[in-house]
């Protein structure tokens, strides 16, 4: 991907859109001297999201738009992006679909999580899902953005293994601590890319 340049790290933006715990442990991350990335800039469309939080903690610039005007708040969102020359975005909990428009922009430099092992499970409930299905397996997955649903290639995933006694609150715990780890991870590989 991005070369990088010196000491520079690459400008990235992390859209949230709740708690924010991928976001904390990307920040976390990019402190470290191997990491590629900077967490430069924090993205919401939820102004009540915890995770902004991390802005003020980190002392990372935030910007809310509510995508109630997609066309609109993209357009305003590319602008801020440019100002703060990002050059690559992180989807983290992110529950807004970006337009195609928009990821043609940022072609192959949007990366998401998606807590399945995909291409199953695509969307929301995932965890509800595959424990419906009596799968054995779940996961997590962190893949390139394009602008089909979950749907961009592959990165990187993690398979965990479904205990009897799991629910959707104690699958979900289970996957997002590897979600923490496998991010960065994912990170790593596409700048040795
Ligand atoms: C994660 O499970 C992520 O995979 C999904 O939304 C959740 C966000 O969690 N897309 P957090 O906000 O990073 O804590």
């Amino acid at each position: 991907m991005a070369i990088l340049i010196g000491s520079n790290k690459v400008r990235t933006a992390v859209f949230i859109s709740g708690s924010g715990s991928n976001l904390k442990s990307l920040i976390k991350f990019s402190k470290t001297r191997q990491s590629p990335i900077s967490v430069d800039l924090i993205i919401s469309n939820n102004p009540k999201a915890k995770g902004l939080n991390y802005a003020k903690i980190f002392k990372i610039k935030k910007k809310v738009y509510n995508f109630k005007n997609k066309s609109l708040d993209e357009s305003r969102l590319l602008s801020t992006l440019k100002r703060q020359k990002i050059d690559m975005i992180c989807l983290a909990g992110f529950m807004k679909i970006l337009t195609k428009n928009f990821i043609k922009k940022f072609k192959g430099k949007i990366l998401n999580i998606h807590p399945s092992l995909l291409p199953k499970y695509k969307g929301l409930n995932t965890h509800q899902r595959a424990l419906k299905n009596n799968e054995k397996y779940s996961g997590c997955t962190v893949h390139f953005v394009n602008s089909k649903l979950d749907s961009g290639k592959i990165i990187i995933q993690k398979k965990i293994k479904i205990s009897k006694n799991d629910t959707k609150v104690s699958l979900a715990r289970k996957i997002l601590t590897q979600e923490h780890k496998i991010y960065p991870k994912a990170i790593l590989k596409v700048f040795s890319l």
